[in-house]
């Protein structure tokens, strides 16, 4: 007998976008009474003059619950309506259950399909290609995707080379059927070989040790700025979009001169919107396109309907792209 097969649907679309950030606001000049820096050279290396960390009773998981309600409640659907939920997070604390069924839990879901990627800061655009996936497939009609970070709880504080880059947020996605062409192709690989360039896998030596992050910040940029831009372009050229047609550019806000090193690497318009989320908000890992596509909307820098270039890349190494219709 055939095995039947789904009808998934013609096109997936981004339909809305909610995001949460941690409440205490961390700017370099308190940075740098816990490290040997200066707020000058902190700004002039990446661009960031502050960035956000959790307060009291914030967690992974509460800022994501806060940024999928957001998202939930603005595409019009209820919960119950959600099938499937995403999270790419790399600051769970349990190998198991998965962030994913803790937060469909909190949100009320009475059984989608829950799980977890690890992809780092490339998560939130590997989230978007397999949502993307499932609906045109037909395996799922409405996908969460979440991004959610707290990694000032990974930072080694004794570590001035790192320390000042991180930041805490969620950002969060619901991913349906659509009409037309919304979501472009997925640009997603990996350096196997560079798995050691960064890591979440250094256990402090105290009571409540906790494992923090070690980097090769140099051999990361370089990396970012030639594989990644490289990479970011392909992705523009699947999705049949001229550097011209374009609206707006988001990519992973790890530091500004990688952006400004992909930006001329693209030849990118001077009109193109670019977002700088990082001044506020530090690198956010899988959280940052979605809370970087949120402040665009919200502050009207960009509008429902753009077309956007979005690409991540981090630890792994992985990356992953796409030109996506901005909710
Ligand atoms: C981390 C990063 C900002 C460092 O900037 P950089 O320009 O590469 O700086 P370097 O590591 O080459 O260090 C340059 C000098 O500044 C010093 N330095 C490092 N951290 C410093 C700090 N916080 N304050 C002052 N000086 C510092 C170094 O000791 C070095 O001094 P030296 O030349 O006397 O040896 C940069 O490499 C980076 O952003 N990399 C990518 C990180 C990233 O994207 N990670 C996440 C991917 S998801």
């Amino acid at each position: 007998m055939p095995i039947t097969i789904p009808e998934g649907a013609k096109y997936s679309r981004i339909m809305s976008v909610g995001a949460a950030r941690g409440s205490r606001v961390v700017d370099n000049a308190e940075m740098c009474t816990m490290i040997d820096s200066t707020p000058e050279w902190i700004e002039q290396r990446t661009g960031i003059y502050e960035r956000r960390w959790v307060a009291e009773g914030e967690t992974a998981l509460t800022l994501a619950v806060d940024a999928s309600r957001k998202a939930i409640e603005r595409s019009g659907l209820s919960v119950e309506q959600i099938d499937t939920v995403i999270i790419s997070t790399v600051s769970h604390y349990m190998n198991t259950p998965s962030m994913a069924t803790l937060l469909a839990n909190e949100l009320g879901m009475p059984e989608p399909a829950a799980f977890d990627i690890s992809a780092a800061c490339a998560g939130f655009s590997y989230g978007v290609g397999m949502a993307d996936a499932l609906v045109r497939a037909g395996n799922a009609t409405h996908v969460l995707v979440v991004g959610s970070e707290v990694l000032s709880e990974y930072i080694d504080i004794t570590d001035r080379s790192t320390a000042f880059l991180f930041g805490d947020g969620a950002g969060a996605v619901v991913i349906g059927p659509g009409d037309q062409p919304a979501i472009g192709p997925t640009v997603w690989g990996s350096d196997p070989t560079a798995h050691e360039v960064i890591e979440i896998d250094h256990w402090r030596e105290v009571e409540d040790g906790r494992p923090y992050i070690h980097m090769e910040g140099r051999a990361v940029f370089r990396w970012a700025t030639t594989a990644i831009a490289q990479k970011t372009k392909e992705a523009l050229e699947l999705a049949g979009i001229t550097p011209e047609e374009l609206d707006v550019f988001i990519p992973h806000q790890a530091n500004n001169r990688i952006t400004d090193s992909m930006l001329r690497h693209l030849k990118l318009p001077e009109d193109v919107v670019v977002a700088r989320d990082i001044h506020h908000m530090g690198n956010t890992s899988a959280a940052s396109i979605p809370l970087a596509i949120e402040a665009l909307l919200e502050s009207g820098q960009a509008t429902s309907g753009q077309t956007a270039l979005i690409i991540g890349f981090g630890a792994g190494l992985v990356y992953a792209g796409q030109v996506i219709t901005l909710p």
